[in-house]
């Protein structure tokens, strides 16, 4: 099983367009997928077309210890969704516990996910509790980075707040750096691409996905690339992320459970 974490405290990089389109194409491609919502904006289940929010998900496993499975839908073919639920905000605000606070995803989650070949997290954009659970969860956390300078900045960030959890865990966790909006006749953009490069060659994935008007119609439509346009470049990049990532396996894991 590979637990992947959606992560950027900058917001609206593609953490949750990644982690829908990402997700339908795996499970596409034959893998049990679970997609789980981290961020209690809760647009996670939007993006699959369940535009009723549901009140209970996941924030009812972290705080009350209800069981994932009671929370958990069947969305697609081979592919499921924890929603985020009506009280996850909470979770940010949790005093007791200590450090350990940090690590209730994880707990929650043990057994659940044992048939699922990929859980995805979709975290929100901010560095806190409900990221530092997702951290502590996940095996690779793959960083969304957009076109711009300010991206360069948001990426640094991030990487030094993952630097910070890496004492407290138990194994290394893989990064990922995918470029999103991707368009490449921006000059600027080749430069990002450029400095990724020659900065993170490990880190950083070969298939980008480009800025396209297809990828920002799926939300409000509550569809997949798959499903709405499946012949576009988007959905050809997604499939091929898919499959990067599935490629990739071998070359990266240094942790297996
Ligand atoms: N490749 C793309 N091309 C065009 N539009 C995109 C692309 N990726 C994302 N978008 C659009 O950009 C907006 C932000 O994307 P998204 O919500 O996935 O970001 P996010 O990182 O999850 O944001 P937040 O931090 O608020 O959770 C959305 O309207 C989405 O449809
Ligand atoms: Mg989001």
């Amino acid at each position: 099983m590979r637990r992947i974490a959606l992560i950027n405290q900058k917001g609206g990089v593609g953490k949750t367009t990644i982690t829908t389109n990402l997700g339908h194409a795996l499970a596409l491609a034959g893998h049990r997928v679970s997609v789980i919502d981290l961020d209690p904006q809760g647009q996670l289940a939007a993006s699959y077309g369940i535009f009723r929010t549901p009140s209970k998900g996941i924030d009812q496993v972290i705080l009350n210890d209800a069981d994932p499975s009671t929370v958990r839908l069947g969305i697609r073919d081979m592919l499921t969704l924890i929603p985020a639920g009506a009280k996850l905000q909470e979770v940010e605000y949790r005093q007791d516990g200590g450090a350990s606070r940090a690590r209730l995803l994880r707990q929650a989650l043990e057994g659940l996910m044992t048939n699922q070949a990929f859980v995805l997290f979709d975290c929100p954009p901010s560095s806190g509790l409900l990221a530092a659970n997702a951290v502590f969860a996940a095996d690779e956390v793959l960083i969304p980075v957009n076109g711009d300078p300010m991206s360069l900045n948001g990426l640094a960030k991030m990487l030094t707040t993952l630097k910070k959890f890496e004492p407290y865990l138990d194994r290394p966790v893989r990064e990922w750096i995918g470029l999103n909006r991707y368009f490449p006749r921006r000059r600027l953009c080749k430069e990002i691409e450029a400095k990724l490069r020659k900065h993170f060659p490990e880190q950083l994935l070969n298939t980008s996905i480009h800025e396209a008007v297809v990828i920002a119609e799926c939300p409000g439509i509550g569809r997949t690339i798959f499903e709405y346009k499946p012949s576009s470049r988007s959905a050809k990049e997604f499939m091929r992320l898919a499959e990067e990532l599935l490629e990739r396996h071998t070359e990266s894991t240094t942790y297996s459970p």
